[in-house]
């Protein structure tokens, strides 16, 4: 055999032993930490450190922007890495229970020898540490990425909000944190049901500085929790089972269920005719743990349960989920995000009239988060992601835990140049994206606008919704009053019905 022979044998052996030809590196969908999204083995992460003008020397637009300079920025957060949630930790340490019971294949025996309770029921979906500092993090880059926008001394001129959930309260002042700098220490001096205040202290003046984080009651925040008010979308996606049959055809599926199968017949003790005894409920939260300590400490034993490929399959059932339910699965998915897209738009219009207004930053929720990208066209995939082509959809542009981990974000970073022009960059956690047709980076004030414009497509949120006088939008009475006739028409059908016409 000639030696090219061998070559391509052996490749093609250890490709048969191996999993495969590389596909990407697996992730953990909406669990996956901030840096676990990182792509692998390319210089990402100090891709993300850059400030503007090494961003605008990379992508070749730093001559246009002669005497161009910050004059505001606004960010849309997902809250940081957090604990499990209740279900999560209750079924993990079942899983446990029952591994230590039964025992497990030799391969695996330190899983045996993992804690009991190692996450408390009460720190269930809080912010984890890890997520603080995720935070910190980012409040620190953000200063130097925008340094003019923080020569005042002080955060005033700058706006916080969170929701009701304390995840994102804790988000914010982690978030805060970073941008006060090492020699500040921020405490919560008061709460409120619609506000914390947080006092920073510095060793080197004596001066404090009194900060808030405001956020809506619960049922009252159509801009960072439209989801929860949203009632056409409750009904026909969040409540309804049909809405998510894709992914339950691709559990049903045999890419699944052969990644199921051959995790349960890994943890089969030496010696067992059958598979361990698991669930595909199980296989789920295994994955999660993987993903959520990634996060936590670096690495987890439960990622070594998974080769790249079986982790890839469960990665695409999570992401259905998020598709059909939070992304371009259903058009009001992410229609109803508009409120936050004509709040971005108010934002970017009042730093033109209103240069002390230097930032407004959110801190939401991933079911935040992946409605905004979708309303902007961000990430769409043709075909649609179903059961049936995970083969062509392995290399999707919405993949969760890329676009949407922990600490995941959009910021619009508003630019005053020369003549009264403006310009905006838009940045996706920390990396420069074009949005609409722009053909720049940093692209001009009026593209965007008319990007953000055209998606928001006048928000017309009570008819899309079925809510009544919940949201009155930017346009005000007119569009209302369409809303309201309509909304009386379709009263009046359905006491006169007893099946509703569906427009209604
Ligand atoms: C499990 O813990 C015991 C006692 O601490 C230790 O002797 C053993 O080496 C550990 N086993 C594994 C696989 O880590
Ligand atoms: C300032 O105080 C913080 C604690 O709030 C401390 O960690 C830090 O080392 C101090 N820095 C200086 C320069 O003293
Ligand atoms: C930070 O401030 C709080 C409240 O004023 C104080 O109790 C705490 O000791 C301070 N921490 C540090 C590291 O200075
Ligand atoms: C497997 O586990 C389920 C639920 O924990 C239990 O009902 C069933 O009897 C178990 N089957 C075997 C073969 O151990
Ligand atoms: C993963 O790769 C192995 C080896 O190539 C193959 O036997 C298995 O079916 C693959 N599993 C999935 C879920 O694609
Ligand atoms: C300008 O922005 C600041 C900071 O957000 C705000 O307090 C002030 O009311 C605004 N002024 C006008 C005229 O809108």
């Amino acid at each position: 055999m000639h030696l090219r022979q061998m070559l391509v044998l052996a490749i093609t052996i250890a490709c048969a032993h191996g999993q495969g030809p590389a596909g990407p590196t697996a992730r953990y969908s909406t669990k996956t930490g901030y840096e676990t999204s990182f792509e692998p083995g390319t210089d990402e992460k100090a891709q993300r450190l850059r400030d503007w003008q090494a961003i605008a020397r990379d992508v070749g637009e730093s001559e246009s922007l002669t005497g161009c300079n910050p004059a505001g920025v606004y960010v849309v957060h997902r809250h940081g890495l957090r604990y499990p949630s209740d279900g999560d930790i209750e079924d993990y340490n079942a899983i446990l229970a029952r591994m230590k019971l039964t025992g497990v294949n030799d391969e695996f025996d330190y899983l045996l020898n993992i804690t009991d309770n190692l996450y408390p029921i009460a720190l269930e979906g809080s912010l984890h540490p890890a997520g603080f500092a995720e935070m910190e993090e980012l409040g620190t880059r953000i200063k130097q990425r925008l340094p003019e926008l923080f020569v005042e001394d002080g955060l005033s001129g700058f706006d916080f909000q969170g929701t009701y959930r304390q995840r994102t309260i804790d988000s914010a002042q982690g978030f805060i944190n970073g941008l006060q700098g090492p020699e500040a220490n921020c405490t919560v001096s008061s709460k409120s049901s619609t506000r914390d205040e947080l006092t920073c202290t510095f060793n080197s003046t004596t001066n404090a500085e009194t900060v808030v984080i405001d956020h809506a009651l619960e049922g009252e925040d159509l801009l960072l929790k439209f989801y929860e008010s949203c009632t056409n979308f409750i009904t026909d996606v969040d409540e309804n089972d049909a809405a998510v049959i894709e992914v339950d055809r691709f559990g049903e599926g045999p890419e699944l269920t052969s990644a199921y199968q051959s995790v349960a017949n890994k943890l089969a003790p030496i010696g067992w005719t059958s598979p361990w005894n698991m669930t595909k409920d199980d296989l789920e939260v295994m994955h999660h743990m993987c993903g959520y300590e990634s996060g936590f400490y670096g690495s987890s034993p439960w990622c070594n349960l998974f080769s790249n490929n079986e982790s890839l399959a469960v990665e695409y059932w999570l992401d259905l989920k998020q598709y059909w339910t939070e992304g371009y699965g259903y058009d009001i998915n992410h229609q109803m995000a508009c409120p936050l897209v004509d709040d971005i738009l108010n934002y970017m219009t009042s730093v033109m009239t209103n240069r002390t207004h230097r930032g407004s930053f959110k801190f939401g929720h991933s079911s935040t988060f992946q409605p905004l990208l979708a309303i902007l066209g961000l990430y769409m995939d043709t075909p649609k992601l179903l059961a049936s082509n995970y083969d062509v959809s392995v290399n999707r542009a919405w993949r969760s835990g890329r676009i949407s981990p922990m600490s995941g974000h959009l910021s619009f970073n508003v630019f005053q140049c020369p003549s009264e022009q403006y310009r905006v960059l838009v940045l996706h956690n920390e990396l420069p994206i074009k949005v609409g047709n722009c053909e720049d980076f940093f692209c001009a004030y009026d593209e965007v606008e008319s990007h953000l414009t055209t998606s928001s497509d006048g928000c017309q949120w009570d008819a899309l919704c079925g809510t009544d006088g919940l949201y009155p939008g930017v346009g005000g009475a007119e569009a209302l009053s369409k809303v309201s006739i309509l909304t009386l028409i379709c009263a009046l059908i359905v006491s006169f019905s007893s099946s509703p016409l569906s427009i209604c």
